[in-house]
């Protein structure tokens, strides 16, 4: 039998791909099927209004061109930036962010590592504070100041997907949003980036034994 099949390439061939199909599936239909029962860690709470447009603008801006949010597993990553990335942290994540080309670090536990003042000054001009960095400067965001126009309305569209939004929270939505620079919700964005975690890891949720920040 297998002298037959290693002879007849086309019967090769397909019985290759019947065996990776077998095995793709098998990995991936109970994701597919599970993938409304991932738990939250008990700690995640949806971004405040202001950070959903921080979030938007890091979008907008093609932040996850050069940085991931995902921590791998591996020593070097759980040393340089803390604990590795759980998917119960990433329930309210549409669309996630991880990303998969690191011009920049990853930024998914970079919440409290820096000041406002830092972010600010890294925003406007890199080089100010890392004088190697290629990274570019985003200096509009300055200048350019939200409306609060549609952010009642993408909360409530999260919240079809499962973003415990409040009425309260998506009614004030609009008036929390409205004048604030688009430099500052981005970095109260950045700053709300891997806390959910951290809270998590000092209540004692994860017991991998890896040490976080
Ligand atoms: C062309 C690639 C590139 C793009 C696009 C980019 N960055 Fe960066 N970023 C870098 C590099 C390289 C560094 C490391 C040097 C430095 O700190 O400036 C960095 C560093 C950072 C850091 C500090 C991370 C740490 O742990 O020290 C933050 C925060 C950051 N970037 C946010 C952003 C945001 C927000 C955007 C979008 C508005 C963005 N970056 C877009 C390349 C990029």
């Amino acid at each position: 039998m297998h002298d037959f099949i290693e002879r007849h390439v086309i019967w090769l061939i397909v019985l290759t791909l019947i065996a990776v199909s077998f095995g793709g599936m098998v990995e991936l239909l109970p994701l597919i099927f599970n993938q409304h029962k991932t738990p939250a860690i008990e700690t995640l709470k949806p971004y405040s209004a202001v950070a959903l447009e921080g979030r938007d603008i890091y979008i907008r801006e093609g932040c996850t061109v050069c940085h991931t949010q995902m921590v791998r597993t591996l020593r070097d990553e759980t040393a340089r930036y803390g604990h590795y990335s759980v998917a119960g942290e990433d329930v309210y994540e549409h669309p996630f962010l991880w990303g998969s080309k690191r011009t920049g670090p990853d930024l998914a536990r970079v919440g409290g590592r820096y000041s406002d003042d830092w972010h600010r000054a890294h925003l406007a001009d890199p080089r100010s504070v890392v004088p190697v960095s290629n990274m570019p400067s985003y200096r509009w965001l300055f200048d350019a100041t939200l409306t609060g126009e549609h952010t009642a309305a993408k909360m409530r569209a999260l919240s079809t997907l499962g973003v415990p939004y409040t009425e309260a929270d998506i009614e004030g939505a609009a008036a929390a949003v409205r004048g604030v620079p688009e430099a500052e919700a981005l970095i109260i964005y950045l700053q709300s980036l891997g806390r959910d975690m951290q809270r998590y890891s000092v209540q004692g949720g994860m017991q991998s034994g890896v040490q976080s920040q």
